[in-house]
């Protein structure tokens, strides 16, 4: 929650790896247990939040933009002065997380196992 509030915009980075099935493994253990799937669905596919499985992402997909997000929530992380540029089926404020997650790990794992069901567009993220 600290690190989304005071990093620099761009600043953060996802030390992990969707290559490492561990991790991603952990990442849906976590998001299961944070209670994301409530919203997003055990697999990410949607219901009263957006799908995270699909190819539109409503800030972008990059780490730094993910991690704000899910730590600030929407109020948050639109604050910062982040907008949303896609837009999904579901317009919605998202809640923050940061205090439900428990570290920027764990965190950070979500992230991967987000990415392992819906890579990131290489030339996208080289452009962030
Ligand atoms: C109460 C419902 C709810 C819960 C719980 C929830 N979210 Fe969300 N989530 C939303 C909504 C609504 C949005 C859309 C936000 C917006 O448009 O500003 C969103 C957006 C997102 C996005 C961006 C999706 C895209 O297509 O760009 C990600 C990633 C995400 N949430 C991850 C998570 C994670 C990880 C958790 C658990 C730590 C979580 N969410 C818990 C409702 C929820």
């Amino acid at each position: 929650m600290e690190t989304a509030k005071s990093a620099e915009k761009g600043a953060l980075k996802n030390p992990y790896s969707t290559d490492d099935a561990k991790v991603v493994e952990e990442g849906h253990e976590i998001y299961m247990a944070a209670g994301c799937n409530g919203c997003h669905g055990g697999t990410g596919g949607g219901g009263m939040g957006p799908p995270l499985s699909n190819p539109v992402w409503v800030y972008g997909n990059d780490g730094d933009i993910l991690f704000r997000l899910i730590a600030l929530g929407t109020t948050g992380l639109q604050e910062q002065g982040y907008t949303r540029k896609g837009s999904e089926n579901v317009v919605g404020p998202m809640p923050p997380h940061g205090n439900i997650v428990k570290s920027n790990d764990d965190m950070w794992k979500i992230i991967a196992w987000i990415w392992s069901i819906n890579p990131p567009d290489k030339s996208a993220s080289a452009a962030q």
